[in-house]
Parts: structure tokens; sequence; C-alpha cells
């Protein structure tokens, strides 16, 4: 197995690392446009995969596409992250063209690579990887469900001084403001959410997770790596492993929920072909008007571009 990510930097390098660590794939091509980075860091983990008995062979090359060639999954982090102030909608056109390039410059040497989209902002940047590779869609997943789920899962567990690890859940909609955590659909070791937080709870829950990603932004003054890079690396074994995990992630809908033609979060069963199938759940009135609002956000700016 062979894996390709694009854009050595924190999530592309902590990917690199994660992944090695679970001595999944053989091989590891870690690509950075940036001279030099992408060696020095495949240098740095393959001396640790030595420590860590790991098989992984990591190779690092300077924007030289041809090492990626018959990968098996390329995951794409390069790009400007945000800023303290920015929200990730201010990085659409310089990503755009980055993900453009970088898309096209890999797809033609792996045609049937399963794409893992991490550049932000995230459902934008995997609907243009999407139009640019013409493939079909369940080839192309954008990454933000599971650590949107993850903060989520972390702040339940902080409000119940509960193991975040025995909760489950699903979120709908768009990685940032207009995402949906699910209260109706969030269990703790299988015993519904109502049995521990109150709705009204839940609605703090949610304005946490909401700002998840800004909080650590105004921390690091760069966007957060290691819950983005261990979120990648649970995607890249359901595939590799064809273990039909479900999980949210961005996924192209076809008429799913009554929305066509955006890339948005929903619950997906990901196996060997990538997206095997996307779950339609029930949702009430609320749900269904707040999910509206999240495409219609979404679009306006696929729009733009
Ligand atoms: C985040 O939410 C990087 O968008 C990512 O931290």
């Amino acid at each position: 197995m062979k894996v390709t990510i694009i854009g050595a930097g924190n999530v592309g390098s902590t990917c690199a690392s994660l992944l090695s660590q679970k001595d999944l794939v053989r091989e590891i091509v870690l690509l950075d446009i940036k001279d030099k980075i992408s060696e020095g860091k495949s240098l740095d983990i393959s001396q640790m995969n030595a420590i860590s008995c790991s098989n992984t062979i990591l190779t690092g090359s300077t924007n030289d596409f041809s090492k990626s060639k018959n990968s098996d999954v390329i995951i794409i982090t390069c790009g400007v992250t945000r800023k303290p102030g920015m929200n990730r909608e201010d990085l659409v056109h310089i990503n755009a063209d980055i993900i453009r390039s970088v898309t096209k410059q890999s797809i033609s040497l792996s045609p049937e690579a399963k794409f893992i989209i991490v550049s932000n902002p995230l459902d934008i940047m995997s609907y243009v990887s999407y139009i640019t590779a013409k493939v079909n869609s369940s080839h192309v997943i954008g990454m933000a469900g599971i650590l949107d789920t993850a903060r989520y899962r972390y702040f339940l567990s902080k409000k119940l001084n509960i193991s975040s690890y025995d909760i489950r859940s699903i979120l709908l909609g768009g990685h940032g403001e207009t995402m949906i955590p699910l209260y109706r659909y969030t269990s703790i070791s299988g015993i519904p959410i109502h049995n521990f937080l109150s709705e009204k709870d839940h609605d703090i829950i949610i304005k946490k997770t909401k700002k998840g990603g800004e909080e650590i932004v105004n921390y690091l003054g760069t966007s957060a790596w290691m819950a983005p890079a261990a979120s990648i690396v649970e995607m890249v074994e359901s595939i590799l492993k064809n273990s039909r995990r479900i999980f949210s992630c961005s996924a192209l809908l076809k008429g799913e929920y009554n929305i066509e033609n955006v890339y948005m979060g929903v619950p997906v069963i990901l196996g060997k072909h990538g997206i095997e199938k996307i779950i339609e759940l029930e949702l009430n009135e609320n749900e269904k008007i707040l999910l509206k609002k999240s495409s219609n956000y979404i679009k306006s700016i696929i729009r733009k571009l």
C-alpha cells in the first residue's frame, strides 16, 4: 500500500508520522513545494521508525509528483492556513488554485487513488479537487467530520466527566459555523445523551465545538494539526483495511437530504472504494432547515469561485 501526502507542513508531517506508527502502509511519499522540507521531515520520521519498529518507508521530495505514482490514497493538506481573525473562507481563492494544481499533477499518475482533502475551506476544496480530478465522487472525500466530532466528544467529556472515547455521535453540514452536531444522534456507550445532558446545556457544547478550530488558531497563530492528522489516519485505515467504518465526511451530495451538487458533512461508510455509501438520517424540521442553510452557505462560496 502506498500513500502520498501533499503538503509537509504541520498537518502533513504529523499525519506521516502517525501513519508510520501504525505500520499500516509500505510507503509514504511526502511532497512539498518548499525546498528540502519533505526530505528533512521524511528522514526524521524514518529514523523514528527505527525506534518504534515501523517498516513504513518514507520518501520525501520537493515537488516531484512522479514519486506519487500508483498511490492508493492521496492526502491533500497543502495551501495557506488561517491566522487569527481569519475564517476558513478567507483562504478560498489562493487555496483553490493550489488544490487544482496538485490534483491535476497527481490524478494522472494514480487514477484509482482515493483522495482525502484537508485544505480549507474544506468543503469547497473537496469540490474543487473533485471537479479537477474528473473521477467518481466516491473517490474524493473531505476530512472534517471526524475532527469536529472529536472536538464535540472532548467538550462533552469535560462537561460530563466521562471518557471521550465512549461518546459516539454524528455531525452534519459544513466545516465551520454552519456545522450541525446532532443531539438526537449522540450516545454514551449506547445510552442516549439526554440521560446525561439537557438540550439547553448541549447548545453550549455546540457553540464551543463550532469555535473549536478558532480557539486553537488564537492560541497558536495557525491552525490545529494533531487532531486533524489523527482524523486523517482514521480515514486512511478504514479505506485501506476496507473496515467500512461510519464517519461524518465531506461528500458530494446528489440528491441525498434533498441537496445536490455540493460537498458537505454527512455520515458515510468508508471502505476500499472510498465512500461506499452515504447514510441518510431521518431529520426533524429544525435539522432540515439548518442543513439547507449550511448547503446554501457552501454553494454561495462556490459561486464566488
Ligand atoms: C481546524 O478546524 C484545520 O480546519 C481545521 O482546525
